[in-house]
């Protein structure tokens, strides 16, 4: 492990020996993909999905026995968006196994032609445009046909997939489940938040997916092991951190992954080599990450319509907050009215500002939530 380098990872996948836990969670979904099922990966924001997948991805029996793909449909508007999205990765990801290989997905996606060319030794690039697609059900018909018959099982995970309720095309979730149901050469992980609708999708009787999937959700690491693992890589790098400290911001953060490791990497920052951490150091830290923050949320909440903005203040002030459009919560916050509350609602739900977890209103970005105390 290089010692100049921060190991407390905040962004992406780097390799098991930055990765904490997760071992029961990654041996539950190398068997049920070897059990042919597919899967759904539900979690609040920023628990760890996606780098999950990195991770069981990086199973040499996976790496061995499977291709691969992973598509984040984020960024998709439409069906076509999401074609797009899934032709790219799986051109990208099949290019470094060479041109026999690609071959076969080149031979079965015909009305991908004009966007996929061959360099002088074939080796092929991707330079299809959004507008490449023309019929995305005929482009989406070839790549099934494709992995129907690729000459390894595929894993395809597609991140996001919540995404797909928000088309404007009505019939992608029925006709989705239907390829994918047919193929049994490819198994699917879908990864998803907003929790509301992911639960919908896979849940509720009347939707194409309901039973279709075995249903994984993420919880938070536990104490013990992110305490091992956090003493762990401050002791291979000639520091100290006390359990404690690590309780502190676990129970602060709810054991949120994200928190957990954006905390312990600028804790990490602040401890010299040979030094200790110590729970006097857990305020500075935090001040360090909201004062990087500062700009952008004061931008943010600038941007906010008022009647949105001040409902955001008074969850942040409630912290756990339900029952938002009750004459009492109206009052308390001095909001105008639980009309109005519930429009706005709705507009901070739908840009993730909050959460909605059986019944509770909560602050989406937990450091947007201390900044808010801290300023209002
Ligand atoms: N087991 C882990 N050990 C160490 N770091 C992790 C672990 N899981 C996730 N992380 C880190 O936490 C952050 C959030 O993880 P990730 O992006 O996978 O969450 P997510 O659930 O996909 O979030 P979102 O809902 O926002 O897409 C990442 O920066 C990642 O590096
Ligand atoms: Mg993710």
């Amino acid at each position: 492990m290089n010692s100049d380098k921060n190991p407390f990872i905040i962004a992406g996948y780097i390799s098991p020996a930055y990765f904490c836990d997760r071992t029961e969670e990654n041996k539950l979904l190398l068997r049920e993909l070897s059990n042919g099922n597919n899967l759904a990966l539900i979690s609040t924001r920023r628990m760890g999905k996606t780098s999950l997948i990195q991770h069981c991805f990086h199973n040499d029996e996976i790496i061995e026995s499977y291709y691969t793909f992973f598509v984040d449909i984020y960024a998709s508007r439409s069906l076509r968006d999401f074609i797009f999205m899934l032709s790219k990765s799986i051109v990208e990801t099949l290019k470094p196994y060479g041109i026999k290989i690609f071959q076969q997905f080149w031979n079965h996606v015909k009305s991908l032609h004009a966007g996929i060319s061959f360099d002088i030794v074939g080796v092929p690039s991707f330079h299809l445009g959004l507008g490449d697609i023309q019929r995305p059900e005929a482009t989406l018909d070839e790549i099934f046909k494709y992995l129907s018959i690729a000459d390894k099982p595929c894993i395809i995970a597609i991140d996001e997939f919540q995404q797909i309720a928000s088309y404007p095309e009505k019939n992608v979730e029925a006709l989705l489940r239907t390829y994918i149901q047919q193929c049994s050469n490819a198994h699917f992980i879908f990864a998803g938040s907003q929790q509301h609708v992911m639960g919908n999708l896979f849940l509720s009787a009347a939707r194409p997916f309901y039973q279709s999937v075995s249903m994984m959700h993420l919880q938070s690491i536990a104490l013990p092991d992110y305490i091992s693992f956090a003493q762990n890589l401050f002791k291979v790098n000639n520091r100290q951190i006390d359990s404690e400290t690590i309780r502190t911001i676990y129970q602060r953060f709810e054991g949120v992954t994200w928190y957990m490791q954006k905390m312990l990497h600028v804790l990490y920052n602040m401890t010299p080599n040979g030094g200790d951490c110590n729970e006097e150091k857990i305020d500075e830290a935090l001040q360090t990450i909201i004062d990087s923050f500062r700009y952008t949320y004061s931008e943010t909440l600038f941007r906010l319509p008022e009647k949105q903005k001040e409902l955001l203040i008074a969850i942040a002030k409630e912290g756990f907050a339900q029952a938002v459009t009750s004459g009492a919560f109206v009052k308390k916050y001095k909001l105008s009215s639980g009309s109005s509350v519930q429009a706005a609602l709705k507009g901070l739900l739908e840009k993730d500002f909050i959460t909605k977890e059986a019944g509770i209103y909560k602050i989406y970005d937990k450091f947007l939530g201390i900044w808010l105390l801290d300023n209002y």
